[in-house]
């Protein structure tokens, strides 16, 4: 399936990266960003938004949104050791969970044993849907529409002739009749390339536009004139395959664990409940990157949840299969409907530093290292859950979060966090305790 969208991956920048930062982990923020900047080239303003944390202004926030009165900061993590489609990559995760980031450089790792990720991702067409309601016959409704196609593909090619000048622009018409509570209606399906676009304005103008025309030939009324987040056509995979021997860790032997992770995918193959858990879990590394780019992350978890349950029945998202020759094999797909162009990627700074430090200025590259992104985090879960539970990786960040919220400040947060990780004992009381009695109070 791979290797055939070379114009898609290629890099912003001609140097190869190094995304195999040893120790990157256990380094002052100060050096982390030396770290990059010493492979990427930021600039001091860019790297004062990595630094401060001051991306994105008041007055652009005011722009953005309907009575704006702040900001809301969250962390930004680079995730190590990826190499995707033969390409290292550095990634930027904003998230306010711990063990995301760690738990997405580990599996970057072991994936480098096999080579890393190999990722692919469709053209970028986007579905508007156009509803048309009271048509009298539905079949001649959707003949007399279908025999306009050509017309009406033209038409919609007018909205945004920017767009097709790049490329893009409508792609087909379906006509759909559906048996709906209220009647028989028509939908209409207008797929439309939006290129380096999330698309969603491109679409809806596109829908907006078409609908009285297609109101007329089929003689009904338009209704809604939208995009579905069901973006299907515009799906992203990856596919990953790792020794088994890589996977052999504290006692664990790797055939043993690469078992685990066959069969907690078969759990979530055969299981809604589990299913959800799994998928959040693959979500957990998708949104993001979504969100350090500043793309749409509710349209992107929509579109999983829904693509996941496109047979009838809510799934996994992934796969997880031994090979029988000593190999684990990964898979994941979904839509992904991201943009590099437009929206707040444009806007926010810290959106456009990600996307420098990921090395992507097309759609289709960044869907790319999303959904590798996602099947790390699946395999970083997988591996846990199946060999010596979540819990233990996620005592000492946890612990820290809980004594900051204590209270604790600078060197106190690893002191406190250290004492109740010893004691087994990782709650509030205990931390405002060992706080109090460090302070000598
Ligand atoms: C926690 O944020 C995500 C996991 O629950 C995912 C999973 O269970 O696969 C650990």
């Amino acid at each position: 399936m791979m290797g055939t969208l070379e114009r898609e991956t290629m890099p912003v920048r001609p140097e190869q990266i190094n995304s195999r930062l040893s120790g990157f982990y256990q380094r002052s923020i100060e050096e982390r960003i030396q770290l990059i900047r010493d492979q990427i080239s930021l600039s001091d303003d860019e790297a004062r938004v990595l630094g401060t944390g001051l991306g994105l202004r008041l007055d652009q926030a005011d722009h953005m949104v309907e009575n704006a009165v702040g900001l809301y900061a969250l962390p930004l993590g680079i995730a190590t050791n990826f190499t995707i489609n033969g390409r290292d990559v550095l990634v930027p995760m904003v998230v306010e969970e711990p063990s995301v980031v760690a738990g997405a450089s580990l599996a970057a790792k072991l994936a480098r044993t096999g080579g890393g990720f190999q990722a692919e991702a469709d053209a970028p067409v986007m579905i508007g849907q156009i509803q048309l309601v009271d048509v009298v016959d539905v079949e001649t409704g959707r003949e007399a529409i279908l025999v306009n196609k050509a017309a009406l593909l033209k038409r919609a090619d007018e909205v945004d002739p920017v767009l097709v000048s790049l490329g893009g622009g409508a792609r087909d018409l379906l006509v759909r009749i559906m048996d709906t509570p209220k009647g028989s209606m028509l939908i209409v399906h207008l797929l439309y390339d939006v290129r380096d676009a999330m698309g969603a304005n491109a679409v809806n103008t596109a829908c907006e536009r078409l609908a009285p025309e297609l109101a007329a030939l089929s003689g009904g009324r338009p209704y809604l004139r939208i995009l579905s987040n069901l973006a299907d056509q515009r799906l992203a995979r990856a596919r990953v395959t790792i020794p088994e021997t890589a996977l052999a860790f504290n006692g664990f032997e790797g055939a043993e664990v690469a078992e685990g992770i066959e069969l907690a995918w078969a759990f979530a193959a055969a299981d809604p409940y589990r299913a959800a858990t799994h998928n959040k879990g693959i979500m957990n590394g998708i949104d993001a990157v979504v969100l350090a780019t500043g793309n749409d992350w509710r349209a992107v978890e929509a579109g999983a949840h829904a693509y996941a349950a496109r047979e009838g029945r809510y799934t996994s998202l992934s796969s997880w299969q031994r090979d029988g020759q000593g190999h684990l094999i990964g898979e994941l797909t979904l839509p992904l409907a991201l943009g590099t162009v437009g929206g707040a990627t444009r806007v926010h700074p810290t959106a456009q530093v990600a996307l420098k430090i990921l090395g992507v200025r097309e759609a289709c590259a960044l869907a790319e290292i999303v959904v590798s992104v996602g099947l790390a985090q699946n395999l970083a879960a997988l591996r846990a859950l199946a060999t010596e539970g979540i819990q233990r990786g996620h005592m000492s960040l946890h612990a820290r979060q809980v004594a900051m919220a204590a209270g604790a400040q600078g060197p106190e947060i690893n002191d406190i966090a250290g004492a109740m990780i010893a004691k087994r004992n990782i709650r509030i009381d205990a931390a405002r305790e060992l706080l109090k009695r460090r302070q000598g109070q």
